[in-house]
């Protein structure tokens, strides 16, 4: 990993050139995810609520329907569009361009020297902190905690009010994000889970392939129980994702017991058939009828010991599939392939016992 190089940056607001923030903002305040320079540290402490902070942008979240004032209503009229709107603020836009801002405090100065008939002018808030429409809304609630504002107007580019923005129009908007989020990831599961179908639909072949290493018996069976994960995950009936998993798995062995430098286990899924076969290139085998035999077995001594080699393999992978096959070249090598049967009904999405 690179080592993190802290760079500290200025934010530049011209929405705002009357404010400046009342403390540094940190990197990632600064760049955002999409931004240029984010440090390791940085990308590592980035969680999902943070990085939604940057993917929204304010116009996603704030309110556009807009209560404003003219500069020359009387307060008291602001007043009651605040209480029957039940909010504490509004922008004041005079001839389609946004003049300043008048909020409750500020009535409440009004009332205080009893002038509640004056004009909104009088007593309006003409320093302004907006922010715009096309940020992320990280640049929002930074400025919500450098003002300690409630609600900030928003403009276009053109400085053309477009909406308000409050703290609670930042939280619904992370809220709903979140659980788009996890209606997606829904969708995804559901979709793994139905992938037999589409394989059914599609006409298409699932393949998976495996290398296997001659006597590697640390790993042995490694591939068939992933298979056999990956058949039932997929929504395989259980007996048949079972009978698979156990034909694959004496097949993986004996490339590890009898082989000269391993193989390949390969699974391909159909609509109608699940077909796993092993290929290797050598020692072959003499007599086919012979080791087809339960009981039949030319493992070594030490094999046994090891717990293989019970001659039971052959006989255990014809029991569980509808066809076997074998093909063998003494000198070459031996490929057999097994196949099971799928009645179409299978496949309808069962999960893991
Ligand atoms: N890929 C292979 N290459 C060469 N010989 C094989 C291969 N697979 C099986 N055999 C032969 O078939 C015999 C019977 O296999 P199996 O029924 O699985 O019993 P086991 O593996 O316990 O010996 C093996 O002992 C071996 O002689
Ligand atoms: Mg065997």
């Amino acid at each position: 990993m690179a080592a993190s190089t802290k760079q500290v940056c200025q934010v530049s607001n011209q929405m705002s050139p009357t404010r400046r923030p009342a403390r540094i903002p940190t990197e990632q305040e600064t760049h955002g995810r999409r931004g240029r320079s984010i440090t390791d540290d940085d990308a590592n402490a980035i969680n999902r609520v943070e990085e939604l902070s940057y993917d929204l942008k304010v116009h996603e979240v704030m309110t556009a329907s807009l209560k404003i004032a003219s500069p020359e209503m009387p307060l008291s009229q602001v007043l009651e569009i605040l209480r029957v709107n039940r909010i504490s603020g509004v922008p004041v836009v005079k001839d389609n361009e946004l003049i300043g801002i008048l909020s409750l405090e500020d009535i409440v100065h009004a009332m205080q020297k009893n002038e509640l008939s004056a004009p909104v002018s009088a007593y309006m808030t003409r320093k302004l902190v907006t922010v715009a429409s096309y940020d992320s809304i990280v640049s929002a609630i930074q400025k919500f905690s450098d003002s300690r504002l409630g609600r900030l107007p928003v403009v276009d580019e053109n400085y053309k009010l477009v909406g308000m923005i409050t703290k609670g129009d930042i939280t619904r908007g992370i809220l709903i994000a979140l659980q788009k989020d996890y209606k997606e990831e829904e969708v995804r599961r559901y979709r793994a889970s139905h992938l037999f179908e589409d394989i059914i639909s599609d006409r298409t072949t699932l393949v998976l392939r495996y290398n296997i290493k001659a006597q590697d018996f640390t790993h042995g069976g490694n591939a068939s129980s992933h298979i056999k994960r990956a058949l039932l995950r997929l929504g395989a009936d259980p007996q048949i994702a079972r009978r698979c998993g156990i034909a694959v798995y004496e097949a993986e062995i004996n490339l590890i017991i009898h082989t000269t430098h391993g193989g390949i286990l390969k699974l391909e899924v159909e609509s109608h058939r699940i077909t796993m076969s092993t290929i290797d290139d050598g020692p072959g085998i003499p007599d086919i009828e012979q080791v087809l035999q339960a009981g039949y077995s030319t493992a070594t001594e030490q094999v046994r010991e090891m717990g293989f080699g019970a001659g039971m393999g052959l006989v255990n992978i014809k029991r569980c599939v509808d066809k076997m096959d074998i093909e063998s070249t003494v000198g070459k090598g031996t490929k057999l392939t097994m196949r099971i049967h799928v009645p179409t009904e299978n496949f309808t999405g069962r999960k893991e016992e």
